[in-house]
């Protein structure tokens, strides 16, 4: 049995792969491929690990289901390096706490923001401490975090109350940088997001649905929406749909939630920072604050992988809930366009996903075993 190395060329003698206009050229990360539009100098690190380009899927099967003549499309932000939106942020929060020369980033986090940090900072080489709700982070946003190697707290409080904590640390202590949505950098890197949505729809859409949790990813998608209008990149901009779980809508309810609770964790969040301007995109777009509940939320959840194949967080699927509740009310007109932000991938929450109780079937290593469930219905299977 030959080798692998046997059998391949070294690098410098295979054959090139040719290369035409547009054909092949590797993407190269957010600070290179949209440094136009970000706050990076000659100073800057070249930090990436070839984050955002992620795919805006059509959702037909969805669409149909749902009926009222919309037409869905999935922005699938789980497909990041670290399978969240926040890796967009994070790339130029790390990138700048470097060139600002700092030795340490701090964030508090219901998971995601805590695996993108542990992750950039390890490859910027500097050191990562994150401060998260004991108890209440997905199991694979935990992992993430550990394996990236930062150090992490679990806080005996929410996510609330482990922010106060690192802002009041960042402040005292100029060495450390807070990289949580108050950090401005994170919400320009996340302004990408909505470049692409423009770029790959050739406008636009009619709504931008989308979870709000810190309310920082709606602030920063509005800010990239109304750059790409000003640039003439297109003709206009969405309504912007902010979605919150029913148990922690400070933002639908107009007030502080001193104990938020959902099964979306990432979105469990009482007290946003980014209330005022996440209030102003809602206001100046036309569009609306809602509350979807946790059965709705996971309605949408297990919709959007028994149509569309496509396995999202569930905060993510709140995004998803709250279009399908709207579209109950009628409240787009027929043929709007809709965008879903699917902010964080299904495979960091498996504990949601096995909730429902589908197992695995258990049968011998036999032919004859495995085509006697051929000859089932295939309901059975
Ligand atoms: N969706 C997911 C999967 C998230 O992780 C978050 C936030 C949001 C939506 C809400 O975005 O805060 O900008 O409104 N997660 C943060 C974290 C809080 O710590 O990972 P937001």
């Amino acid at each position: 049995m030959p080798g692998y190395s046997g059998s391949v060329q070294p690098a410098h003698h295979r054959p090139r792969v040719p290369r035409r206009e547009g054909f092949f050229l590797g993407w190269r990360g957010i600070l290179s491929e949209f440094g136009e539009v970000l706050p990076i100098t000659d100073k800057t690190p070249a930090l990436t690990l070839k984050e955002g380009n992620t795919p805006l899927i059509e959702a037909a099967a969805l669409s149909r289901w749902l009926g009222g003549g919309v037409q869905i499309h999935l922005k699938y932000e789980g497909l990041n390096p670290t399978g969240s939106f926040k890796d967009r942020g994070m790339v130029l929060a790390v990138a700048k706490a470097k060139e600002e020369g700092a030795e340490t980033v701090i964030c508090a986090s219901t998971g995601n923001t805590s695996a993108s940090a542990a992750a950039y900072a390890t490859r910027a080489g500097l050191q990562c401490l994150v401060l998260i709700p004991h108890g209440k982070v997905a199991l694979g946003k935990l992992a993430q975090a550990l394996v990236y190697g930062a150090r992490v707290v679990a806080v005996e409080g929410n996510f609330d109350q482990a922010l106060a904590i690192v802002q009041e640390l960042a402040e005292a202590r100029p060495e450390i940088i807070l990289v949580n949505s108050v950090n401005p950098y994170r919400l320009e890197g996340q302004k990408t997001a909505a470049y692409e949505v423009c770029r790959d729809l050739g406008d636009a859409p009619d709504y931008l649905a989308i979870p709000v949790g810190n309310a920082g990813n709606i602030s920063a998608y509005w800010k990239g929406f109304c750059e790409c209008f000003d640039q003439g990149r297109s003709r206009r901009r969405p309504r912007m749909l902010g979605f919150q779980a029913a148990g922690a809508a400070p933002l639908v309810e107009g007030r502080t939630v001193e104990r938020p609770e959902t099964i979306a964790t990432a979105i469990r969040i009482g007290r946003p920072v980014n209330r005022e301007r996440a209030t102003r995109a809602v206001g100046d777009s036309g569009g609306l604050f809602a509350a979807v509940t946790d059965k709705e939320i996971l309605e949408a959840y297990w919709a959007l992988a028994e149509h569309e194949g496509v396995f999202a967080e569930p905060a993510s699927a709140a995004a998803v809930a709250g279009v399908i509740q709207l579209v109950r009310r009628g409240y787009f007109p027929a043929g709007s366009r809709v965008v879903c932000v699917l902010t964080g991938n299904g495979l960091k929450d498996p504990d949601t996903a096995m909730r429902k109780g589908a197992e695995p079937l258990i049968l011998p290593a036999r032919l004859d075993a495995i085509e006697s469930i051929l000859q089932r219905e295939p309901a059975h299977v």
